[in-house]
């Protein structure tokens, strides 16, 4: 039950008031006094806190959860997120910042005013936020073979969130995705642990070189352990690996990343040979924590220990089982209440450990101390301009030209600036959110004009030269044979987590099936851009097209793929990920299977004179 105490500030007036009467200096408590090391202060608020405050700090609570707005100081809670898509009205990068300064003011009301942590999941960019930069996922980001550009971008979106308020992304996903019916390999680096492991230099992006310096915020490493590699890439399935697979593929990336420093480390929802993550002391624990050194704090997925059991909702068993596994904070979301009031008795009755308890809680503080929010709380707004900005789209855009892989070109790319009729078709001509994918303004991401970019189609026709025509035809109809090329952008439109998932195969859909089959009627040289989060089966149309390009999921700045398509960048993008012929998944370099395109492929340009051809 909610604590009725003043908070610290009036404590410290009225005590100041008092030892001016009797003549008596009164020191700020010594957590308060930003000199101490992080250390000191955490000892001393330790000792100040009560076992309810305590419980309060390992709680996360969704945005819209708290029945009464004050609950958040009056259960200590320790930290907010917002779930994918969970924004505040209307979505705009300063009621983002208003947002996140009430949640603080509210937090910092509590009696030893404690402030919260607030949660995001900038995975590609400040992607919750209209307007926001939306880099390439990940997967495109692993072909782009380039760590420091990731760690650019990873600097750039630390700005864009800080401007706004939250002050934690649950980024990068270290998944090493094994079999591409798994509806999250797009959040993937690639196939092979190698490129999660050199690309959590985003983590130095995110942040900084100090967590208290200007516009860092806190990483996390996700999800541990194993949750790319489950059987038949089933989202929260079951990873029947032996210790040595899993130590030599998953393992690697959180190792790098622990070595970076990074803040925090989000369990995987998946199982190893049957036991769930969420309560798998070996590998949080021992393995994490104590082989790994990991001296941030763990904390749970969404709802995450509900699934312990199989069952709907969360128990005292699934409450005591993840925390003594060696959950730091848990993300309820929702029933704060039921769970606190589980937790303290599971405390108060022996079953948890009141050291677990201070183990958490020391882990929690050291963060938010190292962050500087006891001492710049509220939403640094300097950065709030950075949200969108010019500056950034040019590195989505740089980004977006080196995650291009050239698969295919007899001889159509690149293609002339001074062609004199090209026809663009595909339902992902013209549409932002099809290229930005899931995590996008919302959780599943959606078709359409979902946040201000530039669309293939837009990046052509402000590329080609005045005398040429351009058609566009999302179906393809209308071509004819007077086109001097045909460009057809297609692929997947926007999921994620388990509604990505793909058991029966990663063909074409219908719909573009059908517009390829208008544009190859005509006879016109067809260049195919593929926007998807991971490899199809093209294997049976290849023979049709005269050029593929896997695009991925490019974000917002689509003038990229133009780009490559016109020859203003040479393509250098390689496939972090091999690429099926057919439905022969899980297929991975090294395991002896006939692939379309080898792990690695990508095509460049020739070049003649100053110019590929
Ligand atoms: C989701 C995802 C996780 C994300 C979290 C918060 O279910 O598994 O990657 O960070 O919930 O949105």
């Amino acid at each position: 039950m909610p604590r009725l105490c003043p908070p610290r500030r009036t404590i410290a007036l009225l005590a100041g008031a008092l030892a001016l009467t009797a003549g008596v200096a009164v020191a700020e408590p010594a957590y308060a006094d930003p000199t101490r090391p992080a250390q000191a202060r955490v000892d001393d608020l330790l000792r100040r806190m009560t076992l309810d405050e305590k419980l309060g700090q390992m709680t996360q609570i969704e945005r819209s959860a708290p029945a009464d707005g004050q609950d958040i100081a009056a259960y200590g809670i320790g930290s907010i997120l917002s779930g994918g898509g969970s924004t505040p009205t209307p979505n705009t990068p300063e009621t983002w910042a208003d947002m996140y300064d009430a949640f603080q003011r509210t937090a910092l009301s509590s009696r030893l005013g404690i402030p919260i942590i607030y949660g995001v999941d900038a995975v590609h960019g400040h992607n919750n936020v209209r307007g926001a930069t939306i880099f390439p996922h990940n997967i495109g980001l692993g072909a782009a073979r380039d760590p420091r550009l990731v760690e650019r971008i990873g600097r750039a979106t630390a700005e864009e969130v800080t401007g706004t308020g939250p002050d934690w992304t649950f980024a990068p996903c270290l998944c090493v995705a094994r079999d591409d019916r798994w509806g999250r390999t797009y959040e993937s680096f690639g196939e092979v642990p190698g490129l999660a492991t050199a690309n959590t230099s985003i983590i130095t992006g995110f942040q900084g070189r100090r967590l208290d310096g200007p516009a860092s915020i806190l990483a996390t490493a996700k999800h541990f352990i194993g949750d790319g590699g489950t059987t038949g890439g089933t989202d929260q399935g079951d990873t029947q690996i032996s210790e040595r697979e899993l130590r030599a593929i998953h393992l690697p990336p959180f190792q790098a990343a622990v070595r970076r420093g990074v803040g925090s480390v989000m369990v995987s929802y998946s199982s190893w040979n049957a036991a769930k993550l969420h309560s798998n002391r070996y590998l949080i624990t021992d393995l994490l924590k104590g082989e790994l050194g990991f001296s941030g704090f763990v904390v749970s997925d969404w709802q995450g220990i509900d699934k312990i059991d199989g069952q709907p909702g969360f128990t005292a068993a699934e409450v005591r089982a993840s925390v003594n596994a060696g959950v730091d904070m848990v993300m309820v979301p929702f029933e704060y209440k039921k769970f606190l009031a589980l937790l303290r008795a599971e405390v108060q009755e022996g079953r948890v450990p009141l050291s677990r308890i201070d183990d958490a809680n020391r882990r929690i503080l050291t963060k938010k101390f190292e962050l500087g929010l006891f001492e710049k709380p509220l939403a640094d707004r300097r950065y709030i301009g950075t949200v969108g900005s010019p500056e950034h789209r040019a590195l989505a855009r740089e980004a977006v030209r080196k995650s291009q892989v050239l698969l295919k070109n007899d001889g159509v790319l690149p293609l002339s600036k001074d062609v004199r009729k090209l026809f663009v078709a595909g339902k992902s001509a013209d549409d932002i959110g099809n290229q930005s994918g899931g995590w996008t303004i919302t959780w599943q991401g959606a078709s359409g004009d979902v946040t201000p970019g530039t669309t293939v189609l837009e990046g052509i026709r402000a590329t080609v030269s005045a005398r040429t025509e351009v058609v566009h035809s999302i179906d393809g109809s209308g071509i004819d044979g007077g086109f001097d090329a045909a460009v057809a952008v297609i692929g997947e439109k926007p999921y994620a987590e388990f509604f990505g998932d793909r058991p029966h195969g990663l063909s074409l859909d219908a719909e573009d099936v059908a517009t390829l089959g208008r544009l190859t009627a005509s006879g016109v040289p067809l260049v195919v851009v593929l926007v998807s989060g991971r490899p199809l089966d093209v294997g049976a149309h290849l023979g049709d097209w005269d050029a593929l390009l896997a695009a991925f999921l490019p974000g917002t700045e689509g003038q990229g793929v133009v780009d490559v398509l016109f020859g203003d960048h040479n393509p250098t993008g390689r496939l972090p990920s091999t690429w099926a012929a057919f439905d022969q998944q899980p297929i991975n370099a090294g395991d002896g299977k006939q692939a379309l395109f080898p792990y690695g492929h990508g095509l460049r340009y020739r070049l003649t004179g100053d110019r590929p051809r």
